[in-house]
């Protein structure tokens, strides 16, 4: 099939636009979604939702821009041309103001897990505001032990012991400091495209420059080559854990992969070049978030602990976007990737947008914090605990990790298919309920689509009523990750709607 040309570059070529694909995988109902206009009859209908929104309760949305302008911070940025305000929600639905209805395909950025406003979780949330808010840890409580007991459950090996924090950051934070506690050692490695958090300690973790600040940061933090087969020096055509691989060639043979052993030379040379003989640790999302859901060859991060361990190093997933099932194969990312790590970081889909984290790490590493007074006012709070406890609950009862599976290997399979008709498609690439849809100019090149071409398929897919995320530090990687009760139904229906943005964004050109 010949490819649809994307870029402003391919435009000068003189081509002429081959027959669009017709969007028949979808059910037309339009009683479903009275609320969605259908443009020339080529907007895709809504699957049906029962659930019927209130009205606004707040500002209307002029007074929310003046105020988000005079009086919050001045590095928050919204989504699209115009912002979408949002007011309530319903598991994988969003309302507006003007109760427009939307299928949320970024999660509160990979934060809602088992859906907006879960009963479950909803119902825990307010027996326990009706029993007790607060007391912090000086006193004992229920709610931290039993659920300390339910989580530790769901990890591997010696990971038993859990300290409660309010966010990711929060937890990188204190994983950091663990690791040079219980090292000994101060020097600490990520990936370059990592994303760790934002606090002052992590902003050298996190190795995206969009996210820098001209401050002093990451001092004893060496940020090594990043093992992106698709957009790093070594391609590969088999080796992420995937159902779709990159369009890359490389001349691997079975069981061996030649990016994996370049990239992995790379690491080795930072431990020779720049390293002492001992250092601290190795962080690594279990695939990268932010940085437009990478993965690494397959075995990359087991011969990367081992490097980190000869060096007395220990070894911390950072599970914020990938744990709770959103892979699908596996509970956790890191048993993607066969590996033990020492300590795993979580937050995000742990509390479905309750704020929470963790870290869960072994009783010799956990016990590094009694060498002074740690402590953390709200970390395991009552409220927290109740709806972390009943996340994991829902997850189990409502099959959230085989839905991950099933509806994210569709999801995936069926952008591999819209790759192929689209040149500006360059990689489509995740696991379970974590895809990422890489945008370029064109294939040969892989040049990142430019901002303003992301924002114009963007904003017809917000008008069609899906909310994409984005990400990728050029913001070209379209990233799905919905809450993690999404249909295939709904997954038809955003295909289906990313397919026709695509179709007027190059009509339009
Ligand atoms: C992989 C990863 N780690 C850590 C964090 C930081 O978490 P938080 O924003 O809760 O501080 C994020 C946030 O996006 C993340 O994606």
């Amino acid at each position: 099939m010949a490819l649809l040309r994307c870029s402003k570059a391919w435009r000068k070529i003189s081509f002429s636009l081959p027959k669009q694909p017709t969007v028949s995988n979808f059910v037309r109902s339009k009683s479903a979604v009275p609320e969605m206009s259908t443009d020339n009859g080529t907007t895709p209908s809504m699957p049906p939702c029962d659930f019927k929104p209130g009205p606004l309760v707040g500002p209307s949305l002029d007074d929310v821009k003046q105020i988000r302008k005079e009086k919050l911070s001045a590095g928050l940025m919204t989504y699209y041309r115009t912002p979408v305000y949002i007011h309530q929600g319903h598991m994988q639905w969003l309302f507006d103001n003007e109760g427009k209805r939307y299928l949320d395909m970024f999660a509160g950025i990979v934060t809602v897990s088992v859906g907006h406003c879960h009963p479950k979780v909803n119902k825990a949330l307010h027996d326990q505001v009706d029993r007790l808010w607060h007391t912090t840890n000086i006193y004992l409580h229920p709610n931290i032990h039993e659920y300390a007991e339910k989580l530790t459950s769901k990890l591997p090996g010696n990971l038993k012991v859990c300290l409660f924090t309010n966010s990711g950051s929060e937890a990188n934070d204190l994983a950091l400091h663990l690791a040079r506690l219980y090292t000994g050692s101060y020097d600490v490695i990520s990936f370059r495209n990592a994303y760790h958090g934002m606090s002052p300690y992590l902003m050298g973790l996190t190795a995206l420059s969009t996210w820098h600040y001209q401050v002093p940061r990451g001092f004893g933090i060496h940020n090594t080559m990043n093992p992106d087969v698709y957009r790093g020096p070594w391609g590969g055509k088999n080796c992420r854990d995937s159902p779709v691989q990159t369009n890359r060639d490389c001349n691997c043979q079975a069981g061996q992969c030649e990016a994996n052993d370049m990239y992995l030379d790379q690491f080795n040379d930072l431990l020779k070049h720049s390293l002492p003989k001992r250092i601290a640790g190795f962080f690594a999302e279990s695939m990268q978030g932010v940085g437009g859901a990478v993965q690494y060859p397959r075995g990359f991060l087991k011969d990367a602990f081992e490097m980190v361990r000869s060096k007395g190093g220990v070894c911390i997933a950072d599970e914020v976007q990938t744990g709770f099932g959103r892979l699908g194969s596996h509970y956790w990312g890191f048993e993607s990737h066969d590996v033990m790590p020492d300590m795993v970081v979580i937050a995000k889909g742990m509390g479905n947008g309750f704020p929470l984290g963790a870290v869960i790490t072994t009783p010799e590493i956990g016990h590094c914090l009694s060498q002074a007074l740690h402590f953390n006012t709200y970390g395991g709070n009552p409220m927290a605990c109740a709806v972390g406890s009943a996340v994991l609950d829902a997850i189990e009862e409502d099959g959230l990790q085989q839905n991950c599976e099933e509806v994210g290997t569709y999801f995936l399979l069926e952008f591999a298919k819209m790759r192929e008709e689209f040149e500006c498609i360059g990689d489509v690439r995740g696991k379970g309920l974590m895809v990422g849809v890489e945008m370029v100019t064109d294939k040969k090149s892989r040049t990142p689509l430019p901002a303003a071409d992301m924002a114009d398929i963007w904003e017809e897919t917000k008008q069609m009523g899906v909310l994409f995320g984005k990400g990728g530090l050029h913001g070209n990687v379209f990233r799905i990750k919905p809450p993690m009760c999404i249909t295939k139904d709904d997954a038809t229906f955003a295909l289906a709607v990313f397919r026709e943005a695509l179709k007027r964004y190059l009509a339009k050109k």
